[in-house]
């Protein structure tokens, strides 16, 4: 039996200051200085406000709508919001869900069941996407048994290049996806192109506007050069868009949208099977707290378009801002970004810069990139509102940083990480069948109990989580991404049931 650690209770006080200790050394969201995961808005009033509408309805439970009425008035204001941001018409309808990846799981569920019920023949049905759709619809395929094929994009615009999601394109495939903007480079993907295809081949076209379809339009408004990705676009079937990335809401908030109701029928669950109360499920967690839908309510209410059109200015003179610096200090900007930018550096270990920028107090993102496509390791940065008033600071760290790594030779293990990378590319299937990866994961369990700790402890890991990623990026930038997979899930079995 494990250990019993609430054996005994503890007054209030010694609560908070219990959670005040386990959060001492987490990053501040509100600082200004995470250029990754945290959408910001820097208002203090906002946050205020979410809270109190948090606070309001946390502990009402979004599974009965019938008992808590609140729920269909909310969604129904949020949703509304939502279609008149992507262009929809009074066919459109949509679902809340608590992120981005439920929303997703929803549109793929749609789009499979609409492939079966159309084709009626049985296959695995595939999605067709650019490499640099977020991984949430590999999870959806997994978890659906779907197949996913990630194709090439173009090299020069880091967006996805339609030729190739033509030719990828079946008669097994269910969906076709494209990003609005997409998460490692930030930019835009050719919805019109990609829209044609679909309509052409009658298959589902879904946009990813997680990320931007609480801010690409009101970027527009102060005059961005931001190309149609919505439902203005015939053959664009649904679209997901979060408030809990630009429309600074709390966690939880998501929203996904299909062109007609009818499809979203597909995205539903009900069961009437059971002796129980009738379940009709909208999204796929059953019992959720109504919190983040009415702190979502709250903050779209509370800024409303002239809000959110100002918190764009301030995202857009930031991202400029960066931009000169990146351009001025040598990087090379991949593609045309959009919040977010992707930069990388034929002089500069990048995975070392996000450690030095660290040092100083700076959340950046290191990226593997994919040498087979040509994609080189990259940093992404996502700009928020909040960025505005720390750039100028960033940008003096980030040049102290960059010359120092410049001065700086490349270390013994940094070049033999390199070699082992180069050799593991050589010699490493481009895809690991069906049969190796099974049998890599019956011996896995053997392997692990020998050799874990050594992994551990070479990471650093066997003393909680290290200050410094360089090393460990660029051991799983060397490994293929199966095996690398197989070692990160057992990293984090590691530290979750060990502890920091
Ligand atoms: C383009 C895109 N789609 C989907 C997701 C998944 O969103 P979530 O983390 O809210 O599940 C993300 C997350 O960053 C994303 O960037």
């Amino acid at each position: 039996m494990g250990k019993n650690v609430f054996d005994k209770s503890f007054k209030r006080e010694e609560i908070l200051k219990r959670l005040r200790e386990y959060a001492s050394d987490d990053a501040e969201p509100y600082s200004g200085r995470l250029f990754t995961i945290s959408y910001e808005a820097g208002v203090k009033e906002l946050k205020e406000i979410a809270y109190e509408a948090l606070k309001l309805f946390l502990d009402k439970n979004m599974l009965d709508f019938t008992e808590f009425p609140s729920v269909i008035r909310m969604e129904k204001d949020v949703i509304d919001i939502a279609i008149s941001l992507m262009n929809g018409d009074e066919e459109v309808a949509g679902t809340y869900t608590f992120g981005g990846t439920e929303s997703v799981f929803l549109a793929v569920k749609a789009a499979r069941d609409k492939f079966i019920v159309d084709r009626g023949f049985i296959t695995i049905p595939e999605i067709v996407m650019p490499v640099t759709a977020h991984p949430c619809y590999d999870k959806a395929a997994e978890y659906m048994g779907l197949r996913v094929k990630r194709v090439r994009i173009n090299n020069e615009t880091y967006q996805a290049d339609p030729e190739e999601i033509n030719e990828a394109v079946t008669e097994n495939t269910a969906l076709i996806v494209g990003s609005a903007p997409n998460w490692p480079f930030g930019t835009i993907d050719p919805i019109k192109d990609l829209a044609e295809i679909a309509r052409e081949k009658n298959i589902w076209l879904h946009v990813d506007a997680c990320v931007g379809g609480f801010v690409l339009p009101f970027m527009r408004r102060i005059g961005e050069d931001i190309p149609d990705f919505d439902f203005s676009i015939d053959g664009v079937s649904s679209i997901s868009l979060d408030p809990h990335k630009y429309a600074y809401s709390s966690l939880g908030a998501s929203i996904v949208l299909f062109r007609r109701k009818f499809y979203k029928m597909f995205s539903q669950f009900s069961n009437l099977k059971w002796p129980g109360y009738p379940i009709v499920n909208p999204a796929i967690l059953s019992s959720r707290s109504e919190g983040p839908l009415a702190a979502t309510w709250a903050v779209l209410h509370f800024l409303g378009e002239e809000g959110y059109v100002n918190l764009a200015r301030k995202i857009v003179d930031a991202r400029n801002k960066i931009l000169d610096g990146l351009r001025e200090l040598g990087y090379i900007v991949l593609g045309k970004p959009s919040v977010i930018l992707a930069f990388t550096s034929n002089k500069i270990n990048l995975f070392r810069l996000c450690d030095e920028m660290a040092r100083r107090g700076w959340l950046f993102l290191a990226q593997r990139g994919i040498s087979e496509m040509s994609i080189p390791p990259s940093v992404h940065l996502t700009i928020t509102p909040i960025h505005e008033k720390v750039v100028d600071g960033m940008l003096r760290d980030l040049r102290e940083s960059t010359s120092i790594l410049l001065n700086l030779p490349s270390t013994e293990v940094e070049s033999i990480i390199e070699s082992l990378g180069l050799i593991m590319s050589l010699i490493a299937p481009k895809e690991i069948d069906i049969p190796s990866l099974s049998k890599m994961l019956k011996e896995m369990e053997k392997y692990m109990n020998i050799y874990g700790p050594k992994i551990l402890e070479a990471f650093g890991l066997d003393k909680g989580l290290p200050k410094e990623m360089a090393l460990i990026n660029q051991v799983l930038n060397s490994l293929p991404p199966e095996i690398a997979e197989l070692l990160v899930n057992y990293i984090v079995i590691e530290l979750f049931s060990k502890g920091v």
